[in-house]
Formats: structure tokens, sequence, C-alpha cells
């Protein structure tokens, strides 16, 4: 896309489109979880931590957004016990906390975790999703980990095909059909991409 230009993190006036941009990928992990899309959007609007994520922006408007998770913090990392009982109420937010646990990863000192990557729908197939991978990879070796870690949901074959090409290989499949009704998806495969040593 000519017109775009890729930045870390994002100013705070982005953050309820930043929220809905991942709502409308994800959302559908976190229905259980929560099942009010609008409680969802103001959630992830301000519990999005910036400094963990890279984003695209065309025509002023952010187009695509990947965030990471290092030992240092996380994209999602301020979704916290305490801010969900304050959002959903005590019942609701524990929960919700419980149903999100099962999505926690904890990366090694020397890893970085991917915490989502979304293209708008209206951009999508035009080379932003590569890109923004590309730099998280860049991002990576610049910083010294030694590996780029991700999930992907075994219902996913667009996403799995951008993570071949570039380089990730997979390294675990777990099947877990009888939370489907939980977590949206019945599979995921974990691939990594080793970073070389330049
Ligand atoms: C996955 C996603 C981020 C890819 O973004 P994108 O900007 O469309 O990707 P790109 O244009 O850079 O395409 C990269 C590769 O994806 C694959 N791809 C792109 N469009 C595709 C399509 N319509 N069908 C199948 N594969 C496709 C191709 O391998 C492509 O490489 P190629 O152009 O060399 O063939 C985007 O589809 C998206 O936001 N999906 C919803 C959220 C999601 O599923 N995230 C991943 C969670 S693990």
């Amino acid at each position: 896309m000519d017109n775009s230009m890729i930045q870390q993190g994002w100013h705070a006036s982005h953050a309820l489109a930043v929220a809905s941009l991942y709502e409308n990928a994800f959302g559908h992990k976190f229905k259980a979880a929560i099942p009010s899309k609008a409680q969802r959007i103001h959630l992830l609007a301000e519990s999005f931590d910036p400094d963990f994520s890279f984003v695209v922006i065309a025509n002023e408007k952010i187009v695509g957004i990947a965030g990471y998770q290092t030992a240092q913090g996380s994209l999602t990392g301020g979704i916290t016990l305490k801010r969900l009982w304050r959002v959903l109420g005590f019942w609701r937010g524990t929960w919700a906390a419980l149903v999100l646990s099962l999505f926690e990863r904890k990366p090694d000192p020397k890893e970085l975790i991917m915490d989502g990557i979304v293209v708008d729908p209206a951009c999508r197939g035009l080379g932003l999703g590569s890109e923004l991978l590309s730099h998280i990879i860049t991002y990576a070796r610049e910083n010294q980990y030694q590996k780029v870690r991700l999930d992907v949901i075994d219902s996913n074959p667009r996403a799995r095909k951008l993570y071949d090409e570039k380089g990730f290989l997979p390294v675990r499949t777990d099947r877990f059909p009888a939370l489907k009704w939980l977590v949206g998806f019945s599979g995921s495969t974990t691939m990594v991409y080793e970073i070389q040593a330049s």
C-alpha cells in the first residue's frame, strides 16, 4: 500500500479505533468471557499498552496492528482481575478472568510472543500483514530476542499461510474440541521463528 507507514505504538486518540479493529478480528475468542461486544471494546481500549505493538497508518487511520508480549509486558497485559471487576462487576469479572486465563502465555526472557495481528478487512491481501510481521521479526532481532512464538488456530488457513511463508515452523499442535464452546475454536498450532545470530 503506497500511502501507508508503520510505527511503534499509537496516540491515545486512536485507542477506541484500535480496540474495535482488534475486537472485530478476535471478539469470537472472548465471547464466552465477555458476552457484550461494547464491553469488550471498552475493556480493550482502556487496557491496551501501545508500547507493545506496531501499527500501520494510512490516511491518518490505523488499518493494521501487531501486538506482542515479552518478559517486560504485553499489548493486552492491562486486562487485570481488578479492571475486569471494575468494568464487569465481581461475578462476571471473575468468570471472564478464568476464561481469559486459558489464553495466558508466559514468555522466556529471550522470547517474543505475538499478541494478535490484524489488518482492516478492507485492506487485506495488500501485503500489510506481511510487513507488520517483518517489523516484529526485525524488532526481535534488534533487541536480542532468540525467537518469536505465536499460536494460530486450526480454522485460520490465511494466517497460517502468512506464518509459513515468513519462515515460522510448527512446533506443537493442541486439540481441545470439548472447549470449543468456551474459547471459540477447537485446536491450535504453536509456531516459532528462530532468529539466527548475525
Ligand atoms: C492474517 C492477516 C493479518 C493477514 O493480513 P494481510 O494484510 O491480508 O496479509 P498479506 O496481504 O500481507 O498477505 C500475506 C500472506 O497471507 C496469505 N494471504 C493473503 N490473502 C489471502 C487470501 N485471500 N487467501 C489465502 N491466503 C491469503 C498469503 O500467503 C499472503 O502471501 P502472498 O501474498 O505472498 O501470497 C489478516 O487476514 C487478518 O487480519 N485476519 C484476521 C485476524 C487474524 O486472523 N489474525 C491472525 C491470528 S493468528
